[in-house]
């Protein structure tokens, strides 16, 4: 018997690919880079299935390319969706396997670290010595800001918001959040309250973003927002570059209307290398490694295969973004 044919558009924990490998025939790019778009396009057709990377653009072309020949299920190794064409796959009844919930505390770790990191200048520090520039210590020196008692702004309170709120008791911070629909069930959590956006902006020393991309989420931190928030505050995104206006973000951050900014997303990904954004020291940007531990990301893979596997033995996906299909 022929085994099904799994296209992967970036290798990985090669145990796993192995032990895939025992069932199906993998193509696999082996390069650290994406694959361009049209290498996918033309592997596509020979597909039984796809296991695609948040870098990858897969657009309603490719799924109806895919579903007009052996395309059965898309799965890729991260939670966030929004660089394929969800829609367009459930129109033509194609899972698209993701991987919810395995990644929260990973995730809000790392918000963690960067607003710990922004608000006290570590990164800024650490490069002045790496440059051999230790300066004396001195009253003002390399002063930042505190964040234990401050106040904590969660946009988005899902399952990562919701991870950030814990953390925030330890530091005894006041919580803020907002997301567009107020959902009963959150009132239980009683150390973050439901508050306006523009509420949230005005009070928060700490504004973090925890939001899926979508259409309403998409530059909802621009000029405006912006402008609401307090001279001293720190922005945090860990969600998605395309959140916010990031020219907008460094006028802010260059005259000082907020203080500091840590991102982990940018729009585009990888930052372009002439940025302004980059010429700032009140900004830490990494390179969306928020869920990147090791046992996260292997869990991660875990769970895209399990996904892969399920839908070539004709099983619903067990961690799918669109259940809708199998209504
Ligand atoms: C996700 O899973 O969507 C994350 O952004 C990956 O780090």
């Amino acid at each position: 018997m022929t085994k099904p044919v799994v296209l992967v558009t970036r290798s990985f924990f090669p145990e796993l690919l192995q032990q895939l490998a025992e069932t199906c025939s993998l193509v696999v790019w082996t390069e650290e880079n994406p694959p361009p778009y049209d290498w996918i396009k033309g592997h596509l057709p020979q597909a039984d299935a796809l296991i695609c990377m948040l870098t990858d653009k897969i657009d309603p072309e490719l799924i109806t390319l895919g579903s007009a020949n052996h395309l059965k299920v898309i799965s890729q190794i991260a939670v966030g969706v929004d660089n394929i064409a969800v829609g367009s796959a459930t129109d033509h009844k194609i899972p698209v396997g993701h991987t919810p919930g395995v990644l929260t505390e990973t995730t809000a770790d790392f918000a963690w670290a960067l607003m710990m990191a922004a608000a006290r200048r570590v990164v800024e520090s650490a490069v002045e010595v790496s440059h051999n520039i230790w300066r004396p210590w001195g009253p003002e020196v390399l002063c930042g800001a505190d964040v234990y008692g401050k106040t904590l702004g969660l946009i988005g309170f899902g399952r990562i918001g919701k991870a950030m709120a814990r953390r925030a008791e330890g530091f005894e911070m006041k919580v803020l959040y907002y997301e567009p629909r107020y959902k009963p069930e959150n009132a239980s959590i009683s150390n973050a309250q439901y508050v306006s956006l523009d509420d949230l902006l005005c009070e928060s020393d700490f504004v973090s973003l925890h939001a899926y991309l979508s259409d309403s989420s998409r530059g909802m931190i621009g000029k405006a927002q912006l402008a609401m928030m307090k001279p001293s505050s720190i922005l945090i995104n860990t969600g998605r570059g395309a959140m916010v206006d990031h020219i907008a973000l460094y006028d802010a951050l260059k005259n000082r209307t907020i203080a500091a900014a840590a991102l982990d997303v940018f729009d585009p990904e990888p930052i372009p290398e002439n940025h302004p954004l980059l010429s700032l020291h009140n900004v830490i940007i990494t390179p969306h490694i928020a869920s990147a531990s090791t046992a996260t990301r292997h869990q991660m893979a875990v769970m895209t295969i399990e996904n892969i596997l399920a839908a070539l033995n004709g099983k619903p996906l067990p961690y799918c973004a669109n259940p809708e299909i199998y209504k």
